[in-house]
């Protein structure tokens, strides 16, 4: 499918900003020309896919879209025991409401906010071990999503106990898309042994993963992606998945596991929230279009034309020496915005001014991925400031061309020649208490 393109005025764009309030999730889809905000449903399908969907079974109980789709999560990730979704945060939602209680502690790679969410909505906390490496953008590390195993087991054994599961995602989305190896799975796999704690994996871009495990990693190259896929989730007890990332849908989810127990456990929480066991929130035919995705997101093609544009717009930034996460990961790039805009306070949060200046310059929509979508700390309330600052700009799968990333390169560029005069940023009028940033209201900050 392609959509009509829709240009809009820079005069127009100021004032559905003020519309707005600054936050451009608030912005209607025609108001934007590239949108980056996410990769999470964006993507387009195949043929094979939408000649898939016409083989949909809407039966209520025991629909065959349901048991192919089953056996399709088999056979990539070895899990027997499939709980579908409508999407990956049901999924935390229905898995956690039978794992995480009051005062746990969940250790994890930089949880993605809907995760840490749904820990912290259940009064647990969320603790981030991930490698001090990823705070550094501008150092190299073929596996920045790493978790740090010393960070692990402090986490481990303070909380001994009180540690329902440790979650990695894979890859990991809030350190800039940066992959897991191989070695660090089973690293963390080996030390979850010892401590008798079962081990998650949030996989939302788990073939991309795999992608990097393949061409970067000593011992892989000759491997198959779904080897590789089959090899990461043998480390696991189960996983939480959103399949509007790596699963080529526009909507949908699941939970697999090797556990039964976890499985009569999570049913209940399903059919309550979700739907029967077997279809949990999705209609018959987007399982069946599920199914086609898993299996064509986890061939080594797809993933290479789809990560080659993504590094392709990195080659530009390089080229106009723009900071971002290095080296680039999979889904998107992710501006430094500590880096880029010096002149703005952390208090006035710089990632979200830019996010906010490259949509006034070229009506590109990106996403923060910093200070705001942080939270505030549970206890203190006060802003968490201490880790990255970044705009991120997705890339939807199998949807635009390089000339959109040309585009996109050149609109970063000429924000950042002026980047000098943007002294200001922005302050909050009103907040959710949680997941503030999707309905954050904004404005400038030096307005009264
Ligand atoms: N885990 C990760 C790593 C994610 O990136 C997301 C969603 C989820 C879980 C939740 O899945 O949206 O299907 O409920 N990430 C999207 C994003 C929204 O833009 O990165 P969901």
């Amino acid at each position: 499918m392609v959509e009509p393109i829709r240009k809009s005025t820079r005069e127009q764009r100021e004032e559905w900003l003020r519309q707005c309030h600054y936050n451009v999730f608030m912005l209607r889809a025609d108001q934007v020309y590239i949108d980056c905000i996410t990769d999470s449903g964006t993507g387009a399908m195949s043929d094979r896919q939408w000649a898939a969907l016409m083989m949909g079974d809407e039966s209520y109980a025991g629909a065959t879209s349901f048991y192919r789709l089953k056996e399709t999560i088999n056979r990539i990730t070895g899990f027997d025991y499939v709980l579908p979704t409508h999407q990956g945060r049901a999924a935390e939602n229905v898995l956690f409401s039978y794992l995480v209680h009051e005062g746990d502690y969940v250790p994890g790679n930089s949880h993605f906010d809907t995760t840490k969410g749904h820990i912290e909505s259940r009064k647990a906390f969320a603790i981030d071990c991930t490698i001090d490496e990823a705070k550094d953008t501008q150092l190299e590390h073929p596996f920045k999503g790493n978790v740090d195993l010393k960070k692990l087991e402090k986490a481990l054994t303070e909380h001994a106990g009180k540690v329902p599961f440790v979650i990695v995602t894979i890859t990991n989305n809030t350190a800039g898309g940066q992959p897991v190896s191989m070695q660090n799975l089973r690293e963390v796999s080996a030390m979850c042994g010892k401590y008798n704690v079962p081990l998650i994996f949030d996989s939302a871009r788990f073939a991309e993963n795999a992608y990097f495990i393949k061409t970067r990693e000593e011992g892989y190259k000759d491997v198959t992606i779904k080897e590789i896929c089959r090899e990461m989730f043998s480390l696991a007890d189960g996983m939480t998945m959103s399949s509007k990332k790596d699963g080529l849908v526009n909507m949908g989810g699941f939970i697999a596991t090797k556990h039964e127990e976890w499985y009569e456990g999570a049913k209940g929480y399903l059919i309550c929230f979700e739907g029967f066991l077997t279809y949990g929130g999705m209609n018959g035919r987007d399982m069946d279009a599920l199914a086609v995705g898993l299996d064509e997101n986890t061939e080594f093609d797809m993933l290479e034309t789809r990560i080659k544009q993504v590094q392709y717009l990195a080659a530009k930034l390089d080229e106009y020496g723009i900071p971002y996460q290095r080296p680039v990961g999979g889904h998107a790039i992710f501006l430094d915005a500590d880096r880029i805009l010096t002149h703005v306070p952390k208090e006035e949060f710089p990632a979200q001014t830019l996010t906010v200046e490259l949509y006034r310059e070229a009506g590109i929509r990106g996403c923060e991925i910093g200070y705001i979508l942080a939270d505030r700390d549970p206890v203190t309330k006060e802003n968490r400031f201490g880790g990255l600052d970044f705009l991120r700009l997705c890339i939807a799968r199998r949807v635009y061309t390089n000339n959109h990333m040309d585009v996109i390169a050149a609109a970063i560029k000429n924000v950042y020649d002026r980047r000098e005069q943007i002294t200001r940023g922005l302050k909050i009028v009103w907040e959710a208490p949680l997941l503030r940033h999707f309905t954050v209201k904004l404005a400038p900050a030096g307005e009264e």
